[in-house]
């Protein structure tokens, strides 16, 4: 093992625990993250990780297992074991880029890696180039993939388009779903995140895809959007965040969203849905259970009437 390779690091990923090691990983300084079906189980999924070795020594990767075992613990799970591999440069990049391959999702998109060419056999979808340089690019997460139907779904109700409607993505990440309404018809969207990362890459994908025009975006949250969006709120809110901080998230929604408007709210997991509706009725908010993807929900939210 050179200093100049890579360690490839793999664990299984329960889907309750999926999210947040997505999300934990980056904070640690691993940055490229994949996440796919076990070769052996369609059913259940595998994380991998590539840290370089020059930044990862043994005592450093001995560690890591304490810095997420907390996450494990917050569902009443063990961390499933770590296992690492040494791999060479060469091997690395190629490694990298086998495991994104161009993603269809509902009737129409298509998440496609920034260096393939759309393959003939979706060339009539609407393309949604990402570069998962960092952990945020894919779009493959349950959560993302049950927002991305509802875009659809959305845009069907209203004849094919989401033409002329104004978006907020709060918890933009990769931007995966604001470049998704914007393909879908939409007019513009204000996009935050807390993370500086993700506010780059929502900032590069919108480059990638020449939507940089319509699609703002700052390091913040509500906060930073209803500033935005106080003249004139959006039509359609996007937030796919775990429940507790869509809870905490929640009081800020009327400055966001005009008394009209939709809101899309994934991240929960089903069994969280019935607090969450709750705590938005309290909001003046009714929202309903749209769609899932066990153990993960999508709720579809209005004003209250
Ligand atoms: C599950 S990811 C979703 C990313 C993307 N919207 C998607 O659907 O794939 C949640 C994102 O929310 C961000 N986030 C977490 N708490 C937040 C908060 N209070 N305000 C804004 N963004 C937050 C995280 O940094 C992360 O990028």
């Amino acid at each position: 093992m050179t200093a100049a390779g890579w360690w490839r690091l793999d664990m299984a990923a329960p889907a309750e625990l999926e999210e947040s090691l997505v999300w934990k990983l980056p904070e640690l300084g691993i940055h490229r993250v994949a996440v796919q079906h076990r070769p052996e189980s369609p059913t259940e999924r595998q994380l991998i990780a590539w840290l370089p070795a020059s930044d990862w020594s043994e005592a450093e990767r001995a560690r890591l297992p304490q810095a997420l075992e907390p996450l494990a613990a917050t569902f009443g799970l063990p961390l499933p074991a770590l296992s690492w591999q040494a791999q060479p440069d060469e091997d690395w990049s190629l490694s990298w880029k086998q495991h994104w391959q161009p993603d269809p999702v509902g009737q129409h998109l298509l998440i496609l890696p920034a260096w393939l060419d759309c393959p003939d056999a979706h060339g009539g979808r609407l393309q949604i180039r990402m570069d998962p340089g960092s952990a945020f690019g894919t779009g493959s997460h349950p959560t993302t993939r049950l927002c991305l139907e509802a875009l659809e779904r959305l845009a069907a109700q209203r004849g094919g388009t989401l033409a002329g409607l104004r978006v907020v993505d709060l918890g933009c990440g990769s931007g995966v779903l604001g470049l998704a309404a914007l393909r879908l018809g939409a007019a513009s969207v204000v996009a935050a995140d807390t993370d500086s990362l993700a506010v780059t890459a929502t900032h590069d994908n919108a480059a990638l895809n020449g939507l940089g025009s319509q699609l703002q975006v700052v390091l913040g949250s509500a906060a930073a959007l209803a500033e935005l969006l106080a003249a004139h709120p959006a039509d359609l809110l996007l937030c796919n965040i775990l429940a507790p901080v869509i809870e905490a998230l929640s009081p800020a929604f009327r400055a966001l969203l005009a008394p009209d408007g939709v809101g899309l709210l994934s991240g929960l997991l089903v069994d969280q849905a019935p607090r969450l509706r709750h705590v938005l009725a309290d909001e003046g908010w009714q929202a309903h259970l749209a769609a899932e993807k066990a153990p993960w929900a999508l709720l579809e939210l209005h004003k209250a009437r």
